[in-house]
């Protein structure tokens, strides 16, 4: 076939689905938990929006974003990560207003980013994220990181670890920053091409280059840790006791800077040990300048974003499937084709009581139905017609005990509901 999803695309396909929905719920439950609600926000938004608040210097930004003019000449962007969104949407409807912490959660975004694909990562991949407004303090940043372990966890995933650091705040980053670029000059030749770029516009990127050259420099920088003004070296401290006192262990990583510019004191990523090497499951941290920077007041915040695909990726690294669940529970077969729309109704009527269940839509014989119902996983099949349908009576296969039984018409659905 010529025609394919486009590059960097994946589709979810219905085998996939109950994979994707068991992920979704475990995420709904912890969010809900700790208080957030599900915020949506569009797919697009205006491009200004992510130019003031990912950051104009930033990559994302500056090569990876989906823009176009729409035919009102207005400069629109696909949604290239979920916080900014979240952020307008907060500003706009002055949600900060509510009494705070304004707590919201978003649930599979669509996110684009126009990368080169690689393995797990791809062109568009779908976020679910946690935004808390209005915490100055770190309970906040470790209720976020909690609530995405408690996540991972129920999801059975033990290969990760829990990488922090802090980056300062606008009090202290300038003299971080100076003390970097001093370091930095004195290897600005050794520096591959995008790090000489990025020493003017943003040094801390140098930090997590990912080329050797670059990583070999980097070791020998200047810390961070080592520049941070009284307020957010406090925060760090406070955050490392809180993650500590709820038994997370975490690594301490200076060279963690984020790609997106609105970050402030915490930052963090969850790192898998895939086959290919390590990649980030999930990134975040606080950004408390973002809600003025977007035209809002000022009002600090914390969160982060979540890569279901890279999720899925991670559960098959490490030989996890979600727990069964049957496309439908019941087969109801017909015995003739006189007794097809008897079937269908007896289908109708499971269904009506909350229980999965369908019929042969096509014309299959009985051994064909049986089949079907078998690839299907049912556990139990119901057969309508023959004498047995005359004589007001209907048979129920238990396609796990093995058994079969003989009810009253009228008692099959609530039998059926007690055999499940
Ligand atoms: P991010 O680190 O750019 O942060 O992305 C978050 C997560 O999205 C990554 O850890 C990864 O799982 C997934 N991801 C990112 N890019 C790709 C890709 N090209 N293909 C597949 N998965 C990908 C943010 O987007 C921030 N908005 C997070 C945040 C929320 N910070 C504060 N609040």
């Amino acid at each position: 076939m010529d025609l394919q999803s486009p590059k960097g695309t994946r589709d979810m396909l219905p085998q996939d689905s109950a994979l994707w929905q068991w992920i979704e719920q475990i995420m709904r439950e912890e969010a809900a938990l700790a208080g957030y609600r599900e915020v949506r926000t569009p797919v697009f938004e205006y491009t200004e929006l992510f130019e003031r608040g990912v950051g104009d210097t930033t990559d994302i930004v500056q090569k990876e974003m989906y823009t176009f003019m729409d035919k009102g000449e207005r400069s629109i962007t696909l949604k290239p990560e979920g916080t900014a969104g979240a952020v307008r949407a907060l500003v706009e409807h002055k949600l900060y207003a509510e009494p705070l912490p304004v707590k919201m959660y978003y649930l599979n975004n669509p996110i684009f980013r126009y990368e080169n694909p690689q393995h797990g990562r791809l062109r568009e991949h779908h976020q679910f994220g946690m935004e808390c407004f209005g915490v100055p303090g770190p309970t906040a940043d470790t209720e976020v990181i909690l609530t995405v372990l408690t996540i991972l966890g129920r999801l059975g995933l033990k290969d990760l670890s829990v990488n922090i650091n802090s980056i300062g705040c606008p009090v202290c980053r300038p003299d971080y920053h100076q003390a970097l670029k001093e370091y930095l000059q004195g290897h600005f030749e050794e520096l591959c091409p995008q790090c000489k770029e990025r020493f003017n516009r943003n040094p801390l990127r140098v930090l997590d280059c990912k080329e050797r050259g670059c990583q070999a420099i980097a070791k020998d920088a200047p810390s961070i840790l080592d520049h941070l003004c009284q307020e957010c070296e406090g925060h760090f401290k406070m955050l490392q006791e809180l993650l500590a006192n709820e038994g997370v262990s975490y690594v301490v990583d200076p060279k963690i800077v984020r790609g997106l510019d609105y970050y402030t004191k915490t930052v963090f990523e969850i790192i898998m040990q895939s086959p290919r090497g390590p990649i980030a499951l999930c990134g975040g941290g606080r950004y408390d300048g973002l809600v003025e920077q977007i035209g809002g007041p000022s009002l600090p915040g914390v969160g982060f974003g979540i890569g279901t695909e890279r999720i899925i990726l991670q559960l098959g690294n490490e030989g996890i499937t979600e727990p069964h669940a049957s496309v439908v529970d019941v087969f109801v077969a017909n015995i003739g084709a006189e007794a097809k729309a008897t079937a269908f109704k007896l289908s109708t009527q499971l269904r009506r009581e909350g229980i999965k269940a369908d019929c042969n839509h096509l014309d299959r014989s009985l051994k064909a139905q049986f089949r079907y119902a078998d690839k299907l996983g049912v556990r139990l099949i119901v057969l309508a017609g023959g004498d047995e349908l005359e004589r007001g009576v209907i048979k129920i296969k238990d396609m796990k005990q093995g058994t079969e039984e003989e009810v009253q018409l009228s008692q099959l659905r609530a039998r059926v509901a007690e055999l499940l």
